[in-house]
């Protein structure tokens, strides 16, 4: 989705420029452009396509002897084609304002129309461009609220006038917009990933204020009120790895960090969980005990929610529903006394998210955030944030948050289980043995390779089937098949097989079935839905974690043998094996992995 980066200060600006939209690059985009002012001249320029930032910024000056006021964009196209024309910056009628802009201006129709009948003339067809010209018309610097009562929807944007030199504006509403300090420079950002690239001091940008600032300060329009700086330090995000330029790499790395990032917060959740004076123990000493939970989330997230939802039920005996977000938010949902919502969310700025999170606060009831991304916006709305903490993740596929996500739900729902002290006990050694367990999988990186060139890459469709708690895994071994290689896939509960989709099974449509192991109680179940479909000829590779003695019967074309887990954690070893042949279906393909044509890796728009 778009992103901004802006500053205001000295220093080599091309190469500010190109390493903070290179950074941003990961969020998709399809066209890019600045504007700065530089001895109160205003230069602007736009490019057009993919990989484009190299020659835009190649246009930029590299060090200047004065401050510069700078601020741009990567466009990700949701009103308008990708042109030129709906590229930004985007300028009022007499070229004095440039402005970029992130989020949704949902009545820019209705503005447009009254701009238009005032004599405002139009050249592209974004909803953005409504905005220059609204700041154009009405007197900001003094009656700056307007803004705010004219725009519907969501924004953060950053302008230059070259009526009011030296300075940049910024205001938001739901879009994030950080300022980050380094030295006499100020940076601003929609991403904080990129804003720790120049500093590590940030500050928050509140929503419906208008900021005025110059290269040290920042003001509060109309009172001209200096803001007393309180920056919060963060040290979360990885300059090497949001720097490194490799291509088809970052999606690769962050699947096989996964057994440091599960070894690493073992024991961190283990003791938020049992540490009576540990924030979560504090906190829920505030509370009263759950008697409903409601899950939303988006894509990944919401696969790893459905899963949370077996372990809270079957353990914690607390009746849970999982939501899409989107539509959530829209459905009147009903919340009684003891009901606590979770947002789950690696970036923590998922609009949808976001939007139901806002709604289930209305209703003063306890907000739980799961993010991966500390000061997002879903991080700083939560009564109770759990951090991922499996460092950034910039590859548009969520892998290793996914897998954390589901670790910490597991761990959760132990917690709120009141009894079941020896069968805790079983689960934890299980959850200490998962790191190595991963490393087996990520062994078989050949095999699976194979697997990929055998069964996917003559097919341009694909199933993916499991039951109870691999049915999710399914869903998101389907999710990961068409994001990263562009194969239809689809995934389904294998009992749902026969209500309609066993309809397209023949001999050429591969079948993943996700069998699990022996001791979960569908593992009879599947072996007959595999029957079901082998017996139409379907091309089946099946998925099992342990070898015994029934495998050499299933009804399967191969059989890739995982390593042995209880039934609880087989998601977690199975989805690693799944990500590594999406993976690959991609690479053997040609696409870019790291960056899926049509997606980005932050969806900050409904
Ligand atoms: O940042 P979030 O977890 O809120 O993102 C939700 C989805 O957009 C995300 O999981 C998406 O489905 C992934 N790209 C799938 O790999």
């Amino acid at each position: 989705m778009c992103g901004i980066l802006a500053y205001t200060g000295k220093g080599n600006i091309r190469n500010i420029v190109k390493k903070g939209l290179k950074s941003l690059e990961y969020r998709g985009y399809d066209a890019c452009g600045y504007a700065f002012a530089y001895d109160n001249n205003i230069s602007i320029k736009k490019e057009v396509g993919k990989n484009k930032i190299e020659s835009l910024t190649d246009s930029l000056p590299e060090y200047v002897e004065k401050n510069v006021y700078l601020l741009s964009h990567t466009r990700w196209a949701t009103h308008g084609d990708n042109t030129e024309k709906n590229a930004h910056p985007h300028y009022d009628c007499k070229k004095n304002i440039f402005l970029v802009h992130n989020g949704i201006i949902e009545n820019y129709n209705e503005i447009k129309n009254d701009l238009l009948a005032s004599g405002h003339k139009f050249i592209g067809s974004t909803d953005t461009e409504a905005i220059p010209h609204i700041l154009e018309s009405i007197d900001y610097i003094s009656t700056p609220e307007k803004i705010f009562e004219i725009l519907q929807g969501s924004f953060a944007c950053v302008f230059l006038d070259k009526k009011q030199p030296f300075k940049l504006f910024i205001f938001r509403r739901k879009s994030p917009l950080i300022v980050g300090k380094d030295k006499n420079t100020l940076f601003i950002s929609s991403d904080m990933q990129t804003l720790s690239l120049f500093c590590n001091k940030f500050i928050e940008i509140k929503e419906n204020i208008f900021y005025q600032l110059d290269t040290k300060n920042i003001y509060i329009l109309p009172e001209n009120k200096k803001i007393i700086y309180s920056f919060t330090i963060s040290s979360f995000f990885n300059k090497k790895e949001i720097e490194s330029e490799k291509e088809n790499i970052f999606m690769k790395n962050e699947i096989w960090q996964q057994p440091e990032t599960i070894k690493k917060n073992i024991p961190i959740l283990q003791s938020l969980i049992n540490e009576p004076a540990s924030k979560l123990n504090k906190f829920i000493k505030k509370c009263k005990f759950p008697e409903r939970i409601i899950i939303a989330g988006c894509g990944t997230s919401w696969h790893a929610g459905l899963i949370g939802k077996i372990y809270l039920e079957r353990f914690s005996k607390i009746i849970t529903q999982v939501e899409y977000a989107s539509e959530f938010r829209y459905n009147n949902p009903v919340f009684n006394k003891n009901t606590w919502f979770f947002a789950l969310s690696q970036s923590g700025e998922t609009a949808d998210t976001i939007g139901a999170m806002e709604l289930a606060k209305l209703f003063n009831i306890p907000i739980i955030g799961i993010v991966n991304n500390p000061l997002s916006t879903i991080d700083k709305n939560s009564d109770f944030s759990f951090h991922l903490n499996v460092g950034t993740e910039i590859g548009v596929a969520a892998t290793k948050s996914f897998t954390m996500q589901i670790l910490i739900l597991f761990m959760l729902s132990l917690f709120f289980a009141k009894d079941k002290k020896e069968e805790k006990k079983k689960f934890i050694s299980a959850i200490y043995e998962l790191p190595e367990k991963i490393k087996e999988v990520l062994n078989k990186e050949d095999e699976l390779k194979q697997i990929v060139e055998e069964y996917f890459l003559s097919s341009s469709n694909a199933i993916f089937l499991g039951r109870g708690y691999n049915y999710p895994t399914a869903l998101e071994g389907a999710l990961k098949m068409k994001e990263i290689s562009y194969i239809h896939a689809e995934g389904s509960s294998a009992a749902e097989m026969k209500h309609g989709p066993l309809a397209l099974v023949d001999k050429n449509l591969p079948v993943v079935f996700i069998v699990g192991n022996k001791n979960d109680i569908t593992y009879e179940k599947i072996i007959s839905n595999m029957h079901e479909v082998k017996s139409r000829n379907g091309k089946i590779l099946s998925i099992v974690n342990q070898r015994e003695k029934k495998i050499d019967s299933l009804p399967s074309d191969k059989v890739l043998i995982l390593p042995e887990t209880i039934p609880e954690l087989t998601p977690i070893i199975n989805v690693v094996a799944l990500q590594i042949i999406s993976f690959y279906a991609g690479i053997l393909k040609g696409c870019d992995v790291d960056k899926p044509r049509n997606l980005a890796k932050s969806v900050t728009v409904e």
